[in-house]
């Protein structure tokens, strides 16, 4: 760590508490984040990492509504489910708290007031859209109504999900209460805004000048912020969810849920850690480190930084170590399209295999640029790299070791030029590993610890000790020796990376603790130290079920499908006389065969009441030519006869389109005869 500083504070963002969280939470933010913190761990540097629940906002309050409960039963629930998964998978928080508690409240309304009586606000009068029965503003994400560009229905207050574009309210055409669809006015209201603005210069000179060295993604798009000019940015919300603001006559109005959610970082560490907090957040000499996702840039490098600049007693981040998204199977993660592989779902389908998502997730990460998940993929990586490296080579080493020197490390003896080849490999594995490390580089310092296990294969593929067995036990004494200690290397090096397995791992050295500092070593285990039984470190993960979770995923894509299929805008109104100029009748069929070169197209014969006709339709794909023989069909007889594929159609069949395409006939509901009118 650099001098300058004497403990490393790690927040990791609030995940909202409306959900669970999913791997794209976990690749983005707490894995990396827990990486590091474990690392610093081991290093023995002073280090706390704080994480916790988003509880307000508007998705909450959504969530509640829908379900017919409160926005606090709601994240109670959503709390302990999102604590237990990430206890599960071993984010090492020092605290995690909550946005709900009374600590929390209490720290976000004193932040706020200062920041108030010292004037550092601006007061703005705005007009906003206003449900007059139901006496409440409303939030965008609140508002419904006509997307501007494609004319869809259901399109928010900030998106229309169908094509994509963002909006602001006042572009959407009808807007509505999204919830009691009621119409809206607009209505004049007062809120409390941050002059961004006013900290236009002191951000450039602190961001662009003096923090260089930030992700390329994250200075980036602070300097796109800065480049088109800040502006003054609502603090508070009309809303009734959310901690009130702690003002007179502010009645109805709450602080805007990412005023409040940053400041949770500092009452959580206040909550776990009630004598020591202000050491950590008001000293000078704390690194304080931010791990988010890309879409909370703007909020942990502009947004907060300001609020923390104007009340003036705090640390401001040192670095904001932002991923960029985790895509799944090629498509965005979404909650609300249940895209997303949860977290405890994951476990019940791959019960104790934590460190395999661990593992996948950080060799993946998604720190240049958007990465994709893909359980092919998952499946790739822990059988030929899991199981047959790292697992290989430890299973290896132990096996050989219990075979020839019953468990116990043998002497090692003198050196040979293939021996000091190894060993001169991966003594610089330190240096490697922590210079990633230092520098957020999550996916090569993974990739340096896998390189060990690839170096022991390597070696014992090379000194074949079990072919030494046969004549020269000194020498099989000493590559198993090395053999170990690189084993014993391996526990070190993964312990930040892959914790579950790194304790059955020590557990099979018998050695309790791991020292990071001993990484490099060729001295970890004394010869003559007893080893436990060896088991095996992965294990292959068949077909099955990753068929199972590419089933699933296919399934919710349908669901997805049908769910977002909106029927055809209606055409334009015709009168009466025109419509009756269409001659619509019943007839059966008499006879129908598909038409040659072609897939879609069947001829079929009809008794129209009259005599016969042929009419051609594009239902092969449906329905089966003889199937259709006898059966009643309804059908446009006075339409202009048209020629398809060579066979002249006398009229056309009637048909009801699915979302996914497929056609159904439409068909009397009774007996009728032959020729008979629809009306
Ligand atoms: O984007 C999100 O999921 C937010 N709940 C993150 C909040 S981070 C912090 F500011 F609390
Ligand atoms: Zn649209």
């Amino acid at each position: 760590m650099d001098k300058k500083f004497k403990r490393t504070l790690v927040t990791t963002a609030l995940p909202y508490a409306n959900g669970p969280v999913h791997i794209g939470h976990l690749a983005g933010v707490y894995i990396p984040a827990d990486i590091y913190c474990r690392y610093l761990r081991l290093k023995k540097e002073p280090v706390l990492m704080i994480g916790g629940s988003d509880e307000h906002g508007v998705p909450v309050t959504i969530r509640a509504r829908k379900e017919g409960c409160t926005p606090q039963d709601v994240v109670d629930r959503y709390h302990s489910l999102i604590k237990k998964s990430f206890d599960d998978f071993g984010i090492s928080f020092d605290a995690y708290g909550r946005t709900t508690s009374a600590t929390h409240r209490q720290l976000a309304s004193e932040f706020f007031r200062k920041l108030y009586d010292e004037g550092k606000f601006v007061k703005i009068k705005s007009d906003q859209y206003y449900d007059e029965q139901s006496h409440e503003f409303l939030t965008d994400r609140n508002i419904e109504g006509e997307c501007p560009r494609c004319h869809s229905q259901g399109a928010y207050g900030d998106q229309c999900e169908r094509c994509g574009a963002t909006l602001s309210p006042d572009e959407l055409i009808n807007p509505k209460n999204k919830l009691t669809g009621n119409p809206l006015v607009k209505r004049a209201t007062e809120h409390w805004y941050l002059p961004l603005d006013q900290y236009q210069p002191w951000l450039e000179k602190w961001i662009l000048e003096e923090h260089k060295e930030w992700r390329q993604n994250v200075y980036g798009q602070c300097k796109s912020w800065l480049d088109s000019g800040l502006k003054p940015r609502a603090v508070t919300r009309d809303l009734n969810w959310g901690i009130p603001v702690p003002v007179e006559g502010a009645e109805g109005k709450v602080l805007y849920v990412w005023f409040d959610a940053p400041i949770g970082y500092i009452s959580n560490t206040k909550e776990a850690f009630p004598d020591e907090w202000e050491t950590w957040w008001k000293s000078a000499d704390t690194r304080l480190i931010h791990f988010i996702g890309k879409d909370n840039i703007v909020f942990h490098c502009i947004i907060f930084p300001v609020m923390l600049k104007a009340e003036g007693t705090y640390v401001l981040p040192d670095n904001v170590p932002s991923n960029e998204f985790l895509n799944l199977e090629g498509e965005k993660i979404s909650t609300s399209r249940n895209w997303a592989v949860w977290l405890h779902e994951y476990l019940n389908d791959f019960p104790g295999k934590q460190d395999v998502l661990r593992y996948v997730l950080t060799a993946n990460a998604p720190e240049t640029c958007d990465n994709d998940f893909t359980w092919k993929g998952f499946q790739v990586r822990n059988n030929s790299e899991l199981v047959a490296i790292y697992g290989n080579f430890v299973n290896r080493a132990l096996q050989l070791t219990k075979k020839y020197f019953d468990g116990k490390v043998p002497e090692r003896g003198s050196l040979e030029e293939i021996d000091k080849a190894a060993i001169a490999e991966f003594v610089n594995i330190k240096g490697e590993i922590e210079s990633h490390l230092d520098q957020f580089r999550f996916r090569d310092a993974l990739k340096a610890a896998m390189n060990l296990a690839r170096i022991g294969n390597k070696y014992l593929a090379d000194t074949e000790p079990w072919k030494a067995a046969k004549t020269d036990m000194g020498r099989v004494a000493t590559i198993l020796n090395i053999s170990l200690q690189l084993v014993a290397n391996l526990a070190i090096a993964f312990e930040p990376f892959l914790p579950f397995s790194s304790a059955r791992l020590r557990k099979m050295l018998n050695i309790e603790t791991a020292d990071w500092n001993a990484l490099g070593s060729l001295d970890i285990l004394n010869a003559g130290w007893q080893l436990a039984e060896p088991e095996l470190l992965f294990d292959k993960i068949p077909d099955p079920p990753i068929e199972a979770q590419l089933e699933r995923l296919a399934r919710i894509k349908e669901e997805n499908r049908l769910a977002a299929w909106q029927a055809e805008p209606q055409k334009p109104i015709v009168d009466f006389d025109t419509f009756l100029k269409c001659d619509f009748r019943v007839g059966r069929v008499l006879e129908c065969k598909k038409i040659p070169k072609s897939d879609k197209l069947l001829q079929i014969l009809i008794d129209d009441g009259m005599e016969k006709r042929i009419i051609v339709s594009g239902i092969a794909h449906y329905y089966n030519p003889d199937d259709l023989v006898g059966k009643q069909v309804c059908f446009i007889a006075n339409l202009a006869p048209r020629k398809l594929k060579g066979v002249e159609s006398q009229g056309m069949i009637l048909t009801a389109e699915n979302p996914d395409g497929s056609l159904v006939l439409i068909t009397p509901g009774g007996d009728v005869v032959p020729g008979s009118q629809i009306k």
